[in-house]
């Protein structure tokens, strides 16, 4: 996956001096923007609505790394709609290994079977204890499963999106990095042969219309991109930012200059706002 990293640089024609500015990452910068669709389709209105609105989502991922992610029924119908197209597709979770017992979950696998490219895990709506103390074993054992699953889709060629991100109390106690860093560690300790993509997803800003402020979104981006130095890939992490984005303020998040894209729930599911935000 290609996202263009480098600042485009001008020179000033009105400036005497020779100046070289760098032009606002927002205008050159190409963000990946994934569609996480949750629960909020019926497999049905999942294929009712890329029926109806495929033209206009052609066009938007045409010059834009979109990827869509709907529960997991409708995702081979939609891999054989968006399959001459730009559009990636994505699932929600998957089950820790290849194959085993894991009722109620779906392989990776399986995944790979029907061409998903990416797969979204440790969304904090699939934790089972998103607001206990990030030290509590019962979280640092989640955090161990869930670069589990990282490992079993990177073999499957399958790049994971690993969400991370405090709760509300947490961003309270000034413990967001302390959060961030328990999530990682297990995920950084990995053999890792493709780098993950990670979201910033604060559980507070989740679906409720609150947003960090901008520095404090690229502070958490700046922490996890140091988190992944030591890590051995060609590859730079990629870290996307979650948690009530709408057309109203995907431009002011555009302009942090750490961000790579932006995971998008409730608004990624009306094509209006979506190509609002995208465009
Ligand atoms: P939201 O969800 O945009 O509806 O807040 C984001 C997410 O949970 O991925």
């Amino acid at each position: 996956m290609k996202v263009n990293k480098k600042p485009v640089l001008y020179i000033s024609k009105s400036s005497t001096r020779l100046q070289i500015i760098k032009k606002e990452r927002c205008m050159s910068k190409k963000f990946l923007y994934v569609a996480n669709w949750k629960t909020y389709f019926s497999y049905t209105q999942s294929l009712a609505w890329l029926k109806k609105n495929k033209q206009q989502l052609d066009s938007i991922g045409q010059n834009n790394e979109l990827i869509i992610c709907p529960s997991f029924i409708p995702l081979q119908k939609l891999s054989l709609a968006l399959n001459k197209t730009n559009i990636k597709l994505g699932a929600q979770d998957c089950a820790p290994e290849l194959t085993g017992a894991y009722t109620g979950q779906v392989s990776a696998q399986s995944l790979k079977d029907v061409c998903c490219s990416y797969c979204i895990i440790g969304h904090s709506e699939q934790r089972i204890h998103p607001t206990t103390h990030s030290l509590d074993s019962m979280v640092v054992h989640e955090n161990e499963i869930i670069a589990q699953k990282a490992q079993t889709l990177i073999s499957q060629n399958i790049s994971p999106i690993i969400c991370v991100g405090e709760c509300k109390l947490e961003r309270e106690q000034k413990k967001t990095q302390q959060v961030i860093k328990a999530q990682l560690e297990p995920i950084v300790a990995l053999d890792l042969k493709i780098m993950p993509i990670i979201a910033y997803e604060p559980i507070w800003a989740i679906g409720t219309g609150q947003t960090p402020t901008n520095e404090q979104i690229s502070k958490a981006i700046d922490f996890i991109k140091k988190s992944f130095q030591s890590v051995n890939t060609q590859e730079e992490v990629l870290v996307l930012y979650g948690g009530s984005i709408t057309s109203e303020n995907s431009n002011i998040l555009k302009k942090i200059e750490n961000l790579d894209g932006f995971l998008i729930g409730k608004a990624s599911t009306d094509i209006q706002e979506l190509e609002k935000i995208v465009l």
